[in-house]
């Protein structure tokens, strides 16, 4: 068997044609096809707004320098790749990390536990974690109850719906942020957006996310004016056209990713191997994370990972504790009362999940891993 890893892109003939149509073209960056995904992907998302960057994390850092101020006190989760809570800090802003639900995402009933002791609290910084949106009644309810900053880290959950509402829509939040790394639900290589229905958030992300440089139609014709200090975090054309191409096939693809999750459900029932959560009609499912309480077997994580990765399965872990990991303790984080994320990390790791896994690889991985867990 071929190596599995537990994400990896699919490409096909017409998205390499893509990608060459614009090598063949005048424009290599800021051309047409970025507006044209741009567009693509608020129509999608149901969103006013969208500005196609270069990665998932110089959207969140776009977003931060718009949402808080140097000292604004932020909530977090703990479960999210480093990128979610380090934007916090790259805008002077102050991460408190909250405790995850069982669902993996942020514990919105303990948010409101620390929105009302603080009301000094800015802003809600929560992930759709593994492609399951957060709860959007409580969402809606925090924010006109708080009256806090909102963003919506959908890196993981592009295509994902509670009841009508789509991920990125910011139905009930200000911003939120995708990422089109490989292992995500479509790719451009890397790359990311920021999505928002505010015309003043939108036009503010737009100037950062091009050295904080305008230009207007009164000004002469060589003129530029740099307003306050940007980036450069365009995305090319190239990047765009396999963006285009991929986003026309994505419900194709989480359409295999749900049958991938059936199989896993159904192989898994009344067994030690916990899903997270089953198939809900929701996630858009990124991960297909499992729990396994290790303390009744006879193997280690570590020897579950090493054992697998001898059988050519790459399973992989969502996420070590940011709060916990060496630079965030420098900073004095790492002891806050977490327990539901203590025991998820005991316990957690995510199998093999892209459309392009095949149902002899998915029955493969299950049975390796059974092997295993039962020595
Ligand atoms: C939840 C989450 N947020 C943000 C990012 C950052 O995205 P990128 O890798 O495109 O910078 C990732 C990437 O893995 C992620 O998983």
């Amino acid at each position: 068997m071929n190596f599995i890893p537990y994400g990896k892109q699919l490409l096909e003939q017409e998205d390499i044609d893509a990608v060459v149509g614009v090598l063949n073209s005048d424009y290599l960056t800021t051309g047409p096809n970025v507006k044209a995904f741009e567009d693509a992907l608020s129509d999608y998302c149901d969103v006013n707004y969208t500005i196609a960057v270069a990665n998932g994390t110089a959207a969140l850092h776009l977003a931060s320098l718009v949402l808080l101020s140097k000292g604004d006190k932020v909530l977090t989760t703990p479960n999210s790749f480093l990128a979610t809570s380090n934007a916090i800090l790259y805008a002077d802003a102050i991460p408190i990390f909250i405790d995850i639900a069982k669902d993996g995402n942020i514990d919105l009933d303990l948010c409101e536990e620390v929105l009302k002791k603080d009301p000094s609290i800015k802003a809600l910084y929560g992930v759709a974690f593994s492609g399951r949106m957060l709860d959007q009644k409580k969402l809606k309810y925090l924010k006109e109850t708080y009256d806090i900053m909102i963003l919506e880290d959908c890196a993981h959950a592009v295509g994902a719906k509670d009841g009508s509402i789509k991920a990125a829509s910011c139905t009930n939040s200000d911003v939120s942020i995708l990422s089109f790394h490989p292992v995500k639900h479509m790719t451009t290589g890397e790359g990311g957006a920021i999505t928002t229905n505010s015309k003043e958030l939108y036009e503010k992300m737009l100037t950062l996310r091009g050295h904080g440089m305008v230009k207007t139609p009164d000004m002469k014709p060589w003129e530029y004016e740099m307003r306050e200090l940007g980036f450069n975090y365009r995305i090319t054309d190239m990047q765009c056209a396999l963006g285009l191409s991929q986003l026309k096939k994505l419900d194709r693809f989480i359409e295999r990713r749900i049958e991938i999750v059936k199989a896993y459900d159904n192989a898994f029932k009344g067994s030690i191997v916990k899903p997270l959560y089953t198939y809900d009609g929701k996630s858009s499912y990124h991960l297909y994370v499992v729990q396994v309480d290790f303390s009744k077997l006879n193997i280690t994580k570590e020897d579950l990972f090493n054992q697998l990765r001898e059988k050519n399965i790459g399973i992989q872990l969502h996420y070590i504790p940011i709060n916990k990991q060496p630079y965030y303790r420098g900073l004095g984080y790492g002891n806050e009362e977490t327990p539901v994320m203590d025991t998820y990390y005991e316990e957690c790791f995510s199998l093999p999940m892209f459309p392009k896994l095949s149902n002899e690889e998915q029955q493969y991985t299950i049975k390796s891993l059974f092997e295993v867990l039962n020595g």
